[in-house]
């Protein structure tokens, strides 16, 4: 039988709930499919920071290396530790370490869903730059805690970082509608978003069958408000994407019904799997987070594992549930509920 080694890092908040009833999900569908799922829990946290002073030990990266893949909950509880630290002590160094640069969002409405803009025909794949630019954590405060302070973050694009991720989404592109848009601020920008989209009318040529359009983030944000049926793969930098990705979030309905796939295209080091959203402080511990975006990036790990009919099992069963009205109103049904529901369709 085939088996696959799974990471999983739970984390902070609500990314415990939402990756147990993500793991009872691909158990299920794993025991019918007739592969197996081998999973190592690792309690890198802000907890485990409070006892040990590390996010993960000096090894982590070199641990996950193993695995077939990475199923991560959320991190961060602001309150005790900051988010400066615990972003950049786990989440942040693992999607750089396995060079996972496309970070693939899926913004569509399940059945039963109207979210804030009332049942409107979208189906938009946001891909997110994802181990460079406005994230390289490059810069420095200099005359700290006078009035002449000052505060530096430069943004680094690279050629090769910008081409790979450009060239991912065009590939995307050529694959659903032929639409792709690419989205930077080259009017207030001068150099890193004016490279951009030199790099995007280069690599253009090459794909004469894909439409491009060039919009800038703040005409993007509307866009997706106003008329996202018009839209199909985005494609934007780290932090562009990640803004873009919560108001995908946003019209689908809410961030409990956000996945997202860090992929390492090329295969050389582990992808990781995890919902959109962060580990809801303010509902943490209370079981009413939506689990829905975490199963359906634990499908997502399934087809990038090459398990694609267990992969659209799952996503078939969170339709089942949500058509039939669990899960759809947020605050409504419980994370068991939710999940059970889940569970029960796959039966
Ligand atoms: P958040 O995504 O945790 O929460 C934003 C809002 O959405 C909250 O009101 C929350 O209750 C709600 N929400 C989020 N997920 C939900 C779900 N599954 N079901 C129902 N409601 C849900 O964002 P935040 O409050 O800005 O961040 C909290 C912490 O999480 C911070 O430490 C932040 O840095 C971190 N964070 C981590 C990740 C990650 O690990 N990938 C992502 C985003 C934020
Ligand atoms: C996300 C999160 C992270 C990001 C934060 C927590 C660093 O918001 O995965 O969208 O900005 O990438
Ligand atoms: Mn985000």
């Amino acid at each position: 039988m085939k088996t696959y080694k799974i990471a999983l890092i739970p984390g902070d908040g609500i990314g415990r709930d939402v990756t147990a009833a993500a793991w009872q999900v691909l158990e299920k569908v794993a025991a019918k499919a007739g592969f197996g799922l081998e999973p190592t829990s690792f309690p890198w946290s802000c907890a485990y920071y409070k006892e040990t002073g590390a996010m993960m030990p000096a090894d982590g990266i070199a641990t996950l290396r193993g695995f077939d893949a990475i199923l991560l909950g959320a991190v961060g509880w602001p309150a005790e530790v900051p988010d400066s630290v615990s972003l950049h002590g786990l989440l942040l160094p693992i999607r750089k370490a396995f060079e996972q640069y496309a970070n693939i969002r899926p913004h569509r409405l399940l059945p039963g869903v109207e979210g804030p803009l009332k049942a409107r025909d979208f189906d938009i794949v946001c891909i997110r730059e994802n181990t460079e630019g406005e994230y390289s954590g490059a810069g420095g405060r200099v005359h700290q805690g006078t009035a002449n302070e000052v505060a530096v973050e430069t943004s680094i694009f690279t050629r090769a970082g910008v081409e790979r991720i450009l060239r991912f989404g065009f590939e995307q592109a050529r694959s659903r509608s032929g639409k792709l848009a690419s989205v930077t601020k080259s009017n207030a920008q001068k150099y890193s978003m004016v490279f951009w989209d030199e790099m995007t009318a280069r690599i253009a040529a090459e794909y004469p069958d894909v439409s491009v359009t060039n919009y800038h983030i703040d005409a993007m944000a509307a866009r997706m408000v106003m008329a996202p049926e018009s839209l199909d793969v985005i494609v934007a930098s780290n932090l562009f994407g990640d803004i873009l990705t919560d108001l995908g979030a946003a019209i689908q309905g809410g961030l409990g019904f956000a996945a997202s796939a860090n992929l390492n295209p090329d295969r050389s080091a582990p992808s990781m799997f995890e919902p959109v959203h962060g580990s809801a402080p303010d509902i943490a511990h209370l079981g009413i987070a939506n689990p829905i975006a975490a199963i359906w990036s634990a499908a997502m790990m399934l087809d990038h594992l090459g398990e694609k009919t267990a992969a659209a099992e799952i996503m078939h069963a969170i339709s089942a549930a949500t058509e039939a009205g669990i899960g759809t109103v947020p605050g409504k049904d419980k994370t068991d509920a939710i999940t059970y529901a889940v569970l029960n369709a796959l039966a």
